[in-house]
């Protein structure tokens, strides 16, 4: 079935998540052919939770350093999306990427685990997701919406509201998509690993300390302190956003949103400013009925 959900756009609902029909052959691609080396590092996430921030992370951690590359390159250039732009209608050549990407490759994707497991659990890869408080990302997203595309039609708070509980949203819905990935992070902890905006916000180091292990290239040799504190920094919002190619409104061709629009406010607790006391009631309720009698305990502050 297809849901009218802004403008002249339309979601797709299929294998019980909800797709722009423009991703859908990519998805589909993905899904048929992608192979992945048990090399591969695979940065997974549901939009607005802090993906672009995690493929600033991810890149410099594993090539040992941020700011030469992050000055020049957008985080999506540098750390491609599978579905977009290696399997999606604006293809970059695999081969290419493959071959020029070292030491591990890092692909990006917005797939939900339950549609992925059959491609990425045989493959041995290792898989990163991050996600963010429900509320926040409702914010990030209807905010996105709102200023990266200039339909007539309004676009209000309330209506995100009520796509975003029905989970009628861009590979939608957010409460199984997050449930997805942290089920199977408990179950192979070895391969998937779970991070949350909030904790990464409060702790980047040691968060950042966290996923290198994870990656297998700790930071624990000779003047890896410095490296350490220089990835933290040059990743962190202030400096990230503020790179000019990071501010600047032009766009790549598979992508039509500047590239500014990635890099917001970078807040915990922005919702605050937005939501209305009936709005959070709504949302917490359905996170107490989806995360907490799942045993995921998260999402209400
Ligand atoms: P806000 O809209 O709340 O500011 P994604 O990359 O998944 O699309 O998520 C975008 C959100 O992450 C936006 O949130 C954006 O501002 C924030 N963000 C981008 N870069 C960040 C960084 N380096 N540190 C923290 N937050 C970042």
């Amino acid at each position: 079935p297809a849901e009218k959900w802004r403008g002249d756009e339309k979601l797709f609902q299929w294998k019980g998540f909800w797709f722009r029909l423009q991703y859908l052959p990519g998805t589909r691609q993905v899904l048929d052919n992608f192979k992945p080396l048990p090399s591969d590092v695979i940065l997974a996430s549901f939009p607005k939770t802090g993906t672009t921030w995690l493929k600033a992370l991810l890149y410099s951690i594993i090539n040992r350093s941020s700011r030469v590359c992050l000055r020049t390159t957008h985080p999506h250039m540098l750390v491609p999306t599978l579905e977009v732009q290696l399997y999606g209608t604006h293809q970059e050549s695999f081969s290419t990427f493959a071959s020029t990407r070292s030491p591990a490759r890092i692909l990006a994707t917005h797939l939900p685990h339950q549609l992925l497991a059959d491609t990425v659990k045989p493959s041995d890869c290792r898989m990163v997701y991050v996600t963010r408080n429900p509320k926040d990302t409702l914010t990030s997203f209807w905010q996105f919406v709102l200023k990266s595309r200039s339909y007539e039609e309004p676009w209000p708070l309330e209506v995100a509201v009520e796509k975003f509980c029905r989970g009628v949203v861009p590979f939608g819905p957010y409460y199984d998509h997050v449930l997805g990935f942290w089920k199977e992070s408990l179950e192979r902890p070895e391969k998937v690993f779970f991070v949350t905006y909030e904790e990464l916000k409060d702790d980047t180091r040691t968060h950042v300390k966290r996923l290198a292990d994870f990656l297998g290239c700790p930071f624990t040799g000779d003047g890896d302190e410095e490296v350490l504190e220089e990835i933290v920094i040059g990743c962190s919002f202030e400096e990230l956003s503020n790179y000019e190619v990071n501010k600047s409104s032009e766009h790549s061709q598979w992508m039509k949103l500047p590239f500014s629009s990635f890099f917001r406010k970078g807040d915990v607790g922005d919702h605050r400013n937005y939501l209305s006391n009936e709005m959070v009631e709504r949302i917490d309720t359905i996170t107490g009925e989806k995360f907490h009698q799942s045993g995921f305990i998260y999402g209400i502050n």
